[in-house]
């Protein structure tokens, strides 16, 4: 095992793009602390990625979805030098907004924005106090306008968008580093969950590699992985608000499901 880099945090560590994110950054040097619910799913990742690179690879099952986990996982890796927080856990909902069941929704907003405000404002004071550590949160195309027949899902991800747009400038004079990751479609175990039909869409690796890349130049600010991000993110710009909205329901109305 060569010389750690220190230990990297990644939350949605079971599965698509936390998943390729944890390779990417043992292939980096960095110790991982793996984290989602399926702990068995975890643990052999946590195997492979040991074997294949040689780093060190904890792993902690917890639901982030439940109040302060975040902080739980702040106190169990307070041994660790830890000095990045990757936080990718985290699910869609689509369709309908009256037929979503509101337990669906609620839960969706906690996972994708409470226990990413819960985890930052755990590990901001280690940073500061160390005077270095980055933070990439996973934002997304849709968070740029509002979304029609996803609207709850966008409006979490603008949340996180705005949240890191905020605390990259307020965070930087203690030399962290806050990075958004704006991707587009990614195949995935989302699309299942969020019953979303996905096409023209990248691979986990494609969006790890472009977060890797981001880590090592200590990107801040938010990076767009991927053509279509990047195109729609120029077309879209063109248009005022309320047109980019219009062009997103045209969008969603071919990925997502009819109302009943
Ligand atoms: N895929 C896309 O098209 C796309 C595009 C833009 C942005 N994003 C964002 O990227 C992030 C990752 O998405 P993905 O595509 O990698 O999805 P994914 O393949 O479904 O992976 C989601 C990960 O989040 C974990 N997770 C979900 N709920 C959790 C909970 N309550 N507690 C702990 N962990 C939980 C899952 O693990 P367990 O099930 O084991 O808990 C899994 O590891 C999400 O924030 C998503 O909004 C995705």
């Amino acid at each position: 095992m060569t010389a750690s880099r220190s230990w990297a945090v990644v939350t949605g560590a079971s599965d698509g793009i936390g998943r390729a994110v944890a390779w990417e950054l043992a292939r980096q040097g960095y110790d991982l602390v793996l984290v989602a619910r399926r702990e068995a799913t975890l643990l052999e990742i946590a195997t492979e990625i040991a074997q294949t690179h040689g780093r060190a690879c904890q792993v902690i099952a917890l639901d982030l979805g439940i109040g302060g986990t975040s902080e739980e996982l702040a106190a169990r890796t307070s041994g660790l030098d830890v000095s990045l927080i990757v936080a990718a856990a985290g699910f869609g909902t689509s369709g309908a907004f009256v037929e979503i069941p509101i337990a669906d929704e609620l839960a969706m907003v906690d996972v994708n924005c409470r226990a990413v405000v819960e985890l930052v404002h755990a590990f901001t004071p280690r940073f500061v106090a160390q005077r270095s550590g980055g933070f990439v949160l996973l934002s997304s195309l849709v968070a740029f306008q509002g979304v029609p027949r996803a609207a709850t899902y966008a409006a979490t991800k603008a949340f996180i968008q705005t949240f890191a747009e905020g605390l990259r400038h307020e965070l930087a004079p203690h030399g962290i580093d806050v990075l958004a990751v704006a991707p587009g479609p990614v195949r995935s175990g989302f699309a299942a969950r969020a019953r979303m039909t996905m096409t023209m869409a990248q691979t986990p690796a494609d969006v790890a590699t472009v977060i890797g890349k981001a880590v090592r130049r200590r990107t801040r600010g938010t990076v767009r992985p991927g053509f279509l991000s990047k195109f729609l993110e120029a077309s879209l710009a063109l248009l005022p608000r309320f047109g980019r909205v219009r062009m997103m329901r045209r969008v969603m109305a071919g990925m997502t499901p009819p109302p009943a």
